[in-house]
């Protein structure tokens, strides 16, 4: 018994609200890892909705772990969102054209914040916002409603508009443990069997299982 298929759209039987949504999918600047859900009671499978401002013309990627949990609502504003603010306008002229494409941005004028990447194992609540070029560390909880404008140290629990890192749930060393460990990256039937030490708090214990 080695868990769900994570190539099945919806592991859950009787569920459809949650998908593994690296199957459903389409854009392919939106990477997904193994695992990853999304949970919404709407339409699921269509997580792409969520990821706003997001052109292809620009190229900024999504990129999300393994195991990573999403509630519903989750949104991500790519960088496509960015008017420019070096200016006395931010009014956009030059999409409207008729003469107004004179003030067309040039490469560089518009602000540009790169790839979002979260990490693996991260659990990203209710309504939460991830602005433009937003790096989440592993294992790290982003509270329902926080707007994320910062990168969210790994392991750590951040809260509020703007997130604030609200405490960190484990020490500095066991947080270089859990790293060096990544018990995502490992086969799955490991993963299996160690499932009750990595729901346990306890790193040094996963940790001697790991160089079995
Ligand atoms: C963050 C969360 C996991 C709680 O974590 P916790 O470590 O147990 O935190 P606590 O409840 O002890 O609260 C600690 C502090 O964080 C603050 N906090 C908790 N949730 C917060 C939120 N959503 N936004 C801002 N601050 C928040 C608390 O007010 C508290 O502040 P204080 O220390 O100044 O009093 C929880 O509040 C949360 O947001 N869960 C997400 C639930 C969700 O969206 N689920 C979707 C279905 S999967």
């Amino acid at each position: 018994m080695n868990g769900p298929d994570p190539q099945n759209k919806h592991p859950m039987i009787g569920f459809p609200q949650v998908c593994y949504i690296k199957n459903t999918v389409n854009n392919p600047n939106i990477i997904i890892g193994d695992y990853t859900y999304y949970d919404d009671p709407v339409d699921a499978e269509n997580f792409e909705r969520n990821v706003l401002y997001h052109f292809p013309f620009i190229g900024d990627k999504l990129i999300i772990g393994k195991f990573c949990a999403i509630a519903r609502d989750v949104k991500f504003i790519m960088n496509g969102a960015n008017h420019k603010t070096s200016g006395i306008s931010t009014y956009p002229f030059q999409i409207f054209g008729s003469g107004w494409e004179k003030v067309m941005p040039e490469p560089g004028d518009l602000p540009y914040k790169g790839d979002t990447v979260i990490g693996n194992d991260v659990w990203i609540g209710f309504e939460a916002l991830i602005m433009p070029g937003v790096k989440v560390g592993n294992g790290a909880i982003i509270a329902a409603r926080s707007v994320v404008t910062a990168d969210v140290p790994a392991w750590s629990v951040v809260g509020g508009n703007p997130a604030r890192v609200i405490h960190s749930r484990f020490p500095a060393d066991s947080i270089k443990t859990l790293e060096r460990l990544a018990w995502w990256d490992w086969p799955v039937e490991k993963i299996s069997r160690h499932l009750p030490l990595i729901v346990s708090g306890d790193v040094a214990a996963l940790a001697a299982v790991a160089e079995q």
